[in-house]
C-alpha cells in the first residue's frame, strides 16, 4: 500500500548567511536587542528597517511573537477593557487570545464558502454592536475582497488591524496584505513564510500607535535605538503612561530573518508553484471541492484547504485517521475537540457565550474542511503521492 514518509512539519534549513550572522551574534554574546556598542545598530533594528521598507510602511516593530504583536497592536490602537472587537470566526487560537489579553470582548463574524469573512454579517454586526475595532485574520492566506472589506470599514469608521500571519508576501490587486488597515501583524514562527522559531512584526504608518507599541513591547526607554520608529517627540506624551509588556525580538532571531527577507518573494513563488500543482491534483479527485480564488488575490500557498462536502462527522474522522495511517497529515477545524494547532471558535470558552454561539455558515464550511501544510521541503512528486493517497482514501470511504 502506498504510504508517504516525509514529515509535514519539516521546514527548509536557515540560509547559510543567516547562520553566519547568528554565529556572529553568539560569538559576541550580544543577543539582547539593546545590547549594542556605541554607534552600532543591532540586527533587530536592522530587521525593522528592512521589513518596513519591504512593506512600504513608515514604521515597524520586531516582537517576540505575532500573538504578542497583535495584543500590543490592539492596545496601541486604543482598545480598552470591555470594548468589542469584530473578528472572523475562522482563525487560529492566538487571535482570540490577543483580544482576550487586551481585556476586550469578541464579536465573531461568519465566513463564506470561500473561507473569507462574510461582509454582510460584518456589516450587520458592526451596526448592531457599534464596535470600533476590527481584527481581520487572513486565515490560511485566504484574503477577502479587500476593496469591499474597506467599504465596510469606511462605512462604520472601523479601526482595522490585519492579522497577516499567513499572508506575508501576499497582496490584493497589487497592494500588499497588511497595508490596508491601521496596523498589521506578521509571524516569523517556524511554520510561517520566514522562520526564526518564534517572532512577530508589527507595522503601521501612525506615529502615535508605533510610539505606544514600542513602549509596550518593553523598550526600557531605549526607543531611540529602534530601526523604523517615529521622531523622538512622539514618545514624550506616551512614555510614562504606557506599561512595559516585555515582548521584544532579540538580535539572534533578527539575524536569522534578515537574509530570509531578501529571498521572501522567491520563496512565495516556490510555494505557489507547489500549491498549484497540489490543487490541480486535488480538484481532479471526485468528492473534493476547493473554492475558486479571485485573480486579484496574490496568495502564498504554504498550506492548502479543501472540502469533502459529502462527508459526515464520522466519515471525516475516518478520513483523517486513514490518511494519517498512510503518512498524510490532514487537520480538521470541524473537530469537536481542539487538537494540534487547530481549534474551532466554540472551544474558546474563556469568552462567555462562544461555547453555544451558533454561526451556521461557518460551522457548515468548517465541518467538511480539510487543511494540510505544504512545506517547501516537499516536491511536486511528493504532492502526487499525497494526492494519490487522498484519492484512495476517499474511494475507500465512498466520499466521492
Ligand atoms: C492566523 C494566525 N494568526 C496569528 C498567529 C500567531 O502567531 P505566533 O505563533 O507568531 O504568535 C498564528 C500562529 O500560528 C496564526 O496561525
Amino acid at each position: 500500500m502506498l504510504t508517504f514518509t516525509k514529515d509535514f512539519t519539516l521546514q527548509e534549513p536557515i540560509p547559510d548567511e543567516g547562520i553566519e550572522l547568528a554565529l556572529g551574534v553568539l560569538k559576541t554574546g550580544r543577543l539582547h536587542r539593546y545590547n549594542t556598542m556605541k554607534g552600532e545598530r543591532g540586527y533587530a533594528a536592522d530587521l525593522e528597517a528592512a521589513f518596513a521598507e519591504y512593506m512600504g510602511s513608515r514604521y515597524c516593530l520586531a516582537c517576540a511573537s505575532c500573538g504578542s504583536a497583535l495584543y500590543i497592536a490592539l492596545k496601541s490602537l486604543g482598545v480598552k477593557a470591555g470594548d468589542t472587537v469584530l473578528c472572523n470566526a475562522y482563525t487560529l487560537a492566538p487571535v482570540p487570545g490577543a483580544i482576550d489579553n487586551a481585556g476586550a470582548n469578541i464579536e465573531l463574524v461568519e465566513i463564506t464558502d470561500d473561507y473569507t469573512i462574510d461582509l454582510d454579517d460584518l456589516d450587520a454586526k458592526a451596526t448592531r454592536t457599534g464596535a470600533r475595532f476590527f481584527l481581520l485574520s487572513h486565515m490560511r492566506g485566504h484574503m477577502a475582497n479587500m476593496d469591499k472589506v474597506m467599504e465596510v470599514v469606511r462605512k462604520h469608521n472601523l479601526i482595522l488591524l490585519e492579522d497577516c500571519a499567513h499572508t506575508m508576501g501576499g497582496s490584493w490587486d497589487g497592494k500588499k496584505s497588511g497595508t490596508f488597515g491601521h496596523a498589521a501583524c506578521f509571524s516569523t514562527q517556524t511554520y510561517k513564510h520566514m522562520n526564526s522559531g518564534e517572532g512577530g512584526l508589527l507595522i503601521t504608518n501612525d506615529p502615535d500607535v508605533m510610539a505606544r507599541a514600542i513602549i509596550y513591547s518593553g523598550s526600557y526607554m531605549l526607543y531611540s535605538a529602534h530601526g523604523a520608529r517615529p521622531d523622538l517627540d512622539a514618545f514624550e506624551h506616551v512614555k510614562k503612561i504606557t506599561p512595559n509588556f516585555s515582548s521584544r525580538m532579540d538580535n539572534l532571531r533578527a539575524a536569522l530573518l534578515l537574509p530570509q527577507l531578501k529571498n521572501l518573494d522567491n520563496q512565495c513563488r516556490r510555494w505557489n508553484d507547489l500549491y498549484h500543482h497540489m490543487q490541480d491534483r486535488l480538484l481532479k479527485i471526485p468528492g473534493v471541492t476547493c473554492p475558486s480564488r479571485d485573480p486579484r488575490e496574490y496568495y502564498v500557498g504554504s498550506s492548502i484547504q479543501w472540502n469533502l462536502p459529502k462527508a459526515g462527522y464520522e466519515q471525516i474522522e475516518a478520513f483523517i485517521a486513514r490518511c494519517d495511517e498512510r503518512g498524510v497529515q490532514v487537520k480538521w477545524f470541524g473537530n469537536r475537540e481542539p487538537a494540534g494547532f487547530t481549534s474551532a471558535y466554540d472551544s474558546w470558552q474563556y469568552f462567555p457565550g462562544l461555547a453555544t454561539l451558533d454561526l451556521p455558515k461557518t460551522k457548515k464550511v468548517l465541518a467538511t474542511m480539510c487543511d494540510m501544510r505544504l512545506p517547501l521541503t516537499f516536491s511536486k512528486e511528493d504532492c502526487d503521492i499525497i494526492a494519490d493517497i487522498i484519492e484512495d482514501v476517499i474511494r475507500e470511504l465512498r466520499l466521492d
